[in-house]
């Protein structure tokens, strides 16, 4: 190159980032903008850190962060991240209720000027390892079923013990009847399968004189949540 082109170009470009960079500002880095947990098996609590920099030159403010799911929750030590520095946040994603390719996204909102929002998106393909083995129906109650399909339930009774516990296999596309579906059958059928179970069924027997782990209390706490349905 010309010796004499290259000088002006580069003086133009010195010219160019000073003129630029004022007036101060804060400007936000973070580490990546996407993140893949790759292949987790199904239930884990996935756990990742990342840095967010100030690469201005005033106070970068982190002003609220936010995500998709009640599933991800972030946080950072620092609120205000002073020139040069950096600060961590911590996403966790617990697997329990996840399957399949998922996606999350988490939102950080910051005083930047130019880019006061910042979307960091994260990744995980959720390998099921527990259903379809033709595993008893009374196995909910014990490990390794029970961290996700019995413990959240105990002492709960009525709507936020079927909200725990049963809403699992009693919604679309699982293979118990829906709530609604449910909320139409007579008050004895309701009785005998909860505390029975259904034979041959995914419907384990759930009175505790049964093989299960509720007492006719609970039973009956679960029976009138269903029938209170109707309006
Ligand atoms: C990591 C959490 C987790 C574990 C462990 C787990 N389950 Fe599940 N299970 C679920 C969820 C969530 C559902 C609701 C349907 C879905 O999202 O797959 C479910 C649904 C079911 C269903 C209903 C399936 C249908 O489509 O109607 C049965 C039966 C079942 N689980 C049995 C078991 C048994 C037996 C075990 C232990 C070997 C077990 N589960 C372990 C989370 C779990
Ligand atoms: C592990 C999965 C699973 C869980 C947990 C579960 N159910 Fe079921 N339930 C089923 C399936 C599957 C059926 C359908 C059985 C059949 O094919 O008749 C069923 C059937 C029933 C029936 C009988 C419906 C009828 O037509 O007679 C009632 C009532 C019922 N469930 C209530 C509950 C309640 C209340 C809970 C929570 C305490 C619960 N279930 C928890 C899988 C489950």
């Amino acid at each position: 190159m010309n010796n004499k082109i290259f000088k002006i170009l580069l003086t133009i470009t010195i010219f160019f980032s000073l003129f630029s960079n004022s007036p101060a500002a804060p400007r936000i880095m973070t580490e990546y903008s996407a993140f893949d947990f790759g292949n987790v098996p199904r239930g884990e609590i996935l756990e990742e850190f990342f840095f967010v920099e100030n690469v201005g030159d005033e106070d970068l403010v982190i002003e609220k962060m936010s995500s998709n799911c009640s599933c991800a929750v972030t946080s950072t030590d620092e609120n205000v991240i002073s020139p040069g520095e950096f600060a961590e946040v911590i996403v966790t994603l617990d697997t329990k209720y996840l399957k399949g390719k998922v996606e999350r996204e988490v939102i950080i909102y910051t005083n930047d000027p130019k880019y006061s929002v910042v979307i960091i998106n994260f990744r995980a393909t959720v390998i099921d390892l527990y259903h379809n083995q033709g595993r008893a129906a009374k196995d909910i109650f014990y490990e390794p079923c029970a961290s996700c399909h019995y413990e959240r339930g105990v002492g709960l009774s009525g709507k936020k013990l079927f909200f725990a516990v049963c809403i699992l296999c009693h919604r679309k596309e699982t293979a118990g009847p829906s709530l609604s579906e449910l909320e139409k059958l007579s008050k004895d059928r309701l009785k005998r399968a909860i505390e029975r179970g259904v034979g041959g069924t995914a419907m384990p027997p759930f009175l505790d004189d049964f093989g299960g782990q509720l007492s006719k209390m609970d039973v009956i706490t679960l029976i009138n949540y269903i029938k209170s349905m109707k309006k």
